[in-house]
């Protein structure tokens, strides 16, 4: 299908087709091809849990109130932003920078080699540590000085990293929901979710938080709610 028309056909479909099952498998290609979303400084900070299971998929429709896009979803994706992650991505990069680079001593590797390290092994590091919460007013405090000066990076308290954090988990949920639309298989995200029900079934940790739900099947003609709506693109648009 052309890029243009799984955008058009995408639609949030709030009723499924009971006889028409879908295929796990293909789901998870979906889900694989929604990792390949742009996210701030690769981090991956995310989790993708695929829910097949009838048994949960019952108790998760209960958690998103019983909506119809939960009701009589096939299938359903929980986003989860796992922001905890950090120290084991920073891990990751570290040794994939190795890697690629070679694990020589500072004074014999490049300059985009020397930046990329001290990326993953400072930068990073010190925009992700915190000690509940206090760390990070005072990164925002210095930042906001310097920047009394010059241009500077602002994100810097908890609450900001957590909206960075979500922003990359959003991009995967709509790569995800585009790669659906892609094989005719329909989805619905909701917010409209029992979030700390949803971490207790799942067994998620305390630092983990989940994004959005996407509920998955194939639609009913009725599943779609009307005609699509959308503030006329003049009033939207700026153009600088
Ligand atoms: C973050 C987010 C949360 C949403 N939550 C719900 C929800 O809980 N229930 C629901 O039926 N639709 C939900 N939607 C779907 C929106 O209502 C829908 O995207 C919007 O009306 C535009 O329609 P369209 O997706 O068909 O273009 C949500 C969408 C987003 C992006």
């Amino acid at each position: 299908m052309e890029f243009t028309e799984a955008v058009n056909r995408r639609r949030s479909v709030r009723k499924y087709d009971p006889n028409r099952p879908i295929e796990a498998e293909k789901v998870k290609k979906c889900i694989e091809l929604a990792t390949l979303a742009p996210n701030s400084s690769n981090m991956q900070l995310w989790e993708f849990h695929h829910i097949c299971s009838k048994d949960v998929l019952q108790k998760m429709s209960g958690y998103c109130f019983d909506q119809n896009a939960a009701k009589t979803a096939q299938q359903m994706v929980v986003m989860v932003v796992r922001k905890d992650l950090w120290r084991k991505r920073v891990a990751a990069h570290v040794s994939y920078l190795k890697k690629v680079y070679g694990d020589k001593p500072r004074n014999e590797m490049s300059k985009r080699a020397k930046f990329a390290f001290t990326y993953y092994k400072t930068i990073i590091p010190v925009s992700y540590a915190d000690f509940f919460g206090i760390f990070g007013y005072v990164k925002y405090a210095v930042y906001w000085l310097i920047g009394l000066f010059r241009p500077i990076y602002r994100q810097a308290r908890k609450s900001d990293m957590r909206i960075v954090a979500h922003k990359s988990m959003a991009l995967a949920a709509q790569t995800f929901m585009l790669a659906m639309a892609d094989i005719n298989y329909d989805t619905c995200p909701m917010e409209g979710i029992d979030s700390l029900r949803i971490k207790k079934l799942l067994k998620l940790p305390r630092g983990s938080e989940i994004n959005m739900v996407i509920s998955c099947g194939i639609r009913l003609p009725e599943g779609i709610y009307g005609e699509r709506f959308r503030i006329p693109f003049t009033e939207v648009y700026k153009k600088v």
